[in-house]
């Protein structure tokens, strides 16, 4: 079994981007910059954001944060955004999802230049990425595919069970997945709540990618011996032993499942990190206008 450490990668990466950053700041180029706009004060947005201005740091970008309180209107974000649209310092921003509920994210989201949206949520990038088309693919599928490719996980015809099928990780990753090129042109099916036979079909799945946010949910008799795990659930669970009062928990129970693998990735260290590291690259694309 080998236990695929997204930390590492990660880290190599931020790495790969700070000594690319060195060479244009050498050449005359101004950093990137990446802004990021956050309301409220939940915790896991707070953590998420506090990492992507440090992953910034080590690559050498510039970046701006901007908060709300929760009572901010729909019209201040749309101004804000509009300002950023606007501003050529400012290669790619970010709005922190969830919103709160009086806000539509779908209206953020669509109200974000689709050549800013380092995220890559608008709907032209989600089209441009279904059919095959330069675009800002979505971080964490974009990091999985990442993670694949530099264990060499043969993906090629296999069987993929995607668990989940959300915008920002179950729907976006299938369709890399399926796309005509490796990492990817794999055989895909995607399961959720309303999905029959769960068990039987992960069983016989050469890749799980599990995005359900259901802690443990994976458990040893749906896998079959030596497949692919991959474990996108990060769900925090109470946890009075830790100073945090929480630990994160992956969909996978990986305890039972990781001796069965040929790979795995663990939770916390697997895919969470490469996910900031796409944002990171997707940026430097944005600066250098490799995209649009
Ligand atoms: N909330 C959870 N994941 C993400 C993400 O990748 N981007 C943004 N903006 N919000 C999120």
């Amino acid at each position: 079994m080998t236990l695929i450490d997204g930390k590492k990668v990660a880290d190599d990466i931020k790495r790969e981007i700070a000594a690319e950053v060195d060479n244009m700041v050498a050449a005359g180029m101004r950093r990137p910059h990446l802004a990021a706009i956050l309301v409220g004060h939940d915790g896991g947005s707070e953590t998420y954001v506090a990492n992507k201005v440090k992953a910034c740091e080590m690559c050498g970008f510039k970046s701006t944060l901007i908060r709300y309180e929760e009572d901010v209107t729909e019209q201040e974000l749309l101004d804000t955004i509009a300002r950023f649209n606007a501003d050529p310092d400012v290669d790619g921003f970010i709005v922190q999802l969830p919103l709160p509920r009086h806000i539509s994210e779908q209206r953020i989201i669509e109200a974000i230049d689709y050549r800013k949206d380092v995220d890559g949520f608008h709907p032209v990038n989600v089209g441009r990425m279904s059919i095959g088309l330069p675009c800002f693919v979505s971080a964490t599928p974009a990091g999985i595919i990442e993670l694949l490719r530099r264990y060499n996980v043969p993906t090629r015809g296999a069987n993929c069970v995607v668990l989940g099928r959300s915008n920002i990780v179950g729907k976006p990753v299938a369709s890399l997945m399926m796309q005509k090129a490796d990492p990817g042109n794999a055989t895909v099916t995607v399961l959720h709540s309303a999905s029959r036979d769960i068990k039987e079909k992960c069983a016989e799945a050469d890749i799980i990618i599990a995005a359900l946010g259901s802690p443990g949910f994976v458990t040893e008799d749906m896998v079959k011996p030596g497949a692919t795990i991959i474990d996108v659930g990060t769900t925090r669970v109470p946890d009075a032993s830790r100073k945090s009062g929480f630990r994160l928990s992956g969909d996978v129970d990986f305890d039972n499942v990781a001796p069965k693998c040929a790979f795995i990735t663990p939770v916390p260290g697997g895919v969470g990190p490469m996910t900031i590291c796409s944002l990171m690259k997707n940026t430097l694309l944005a600066a250098k206008k490799e995209i649009y």
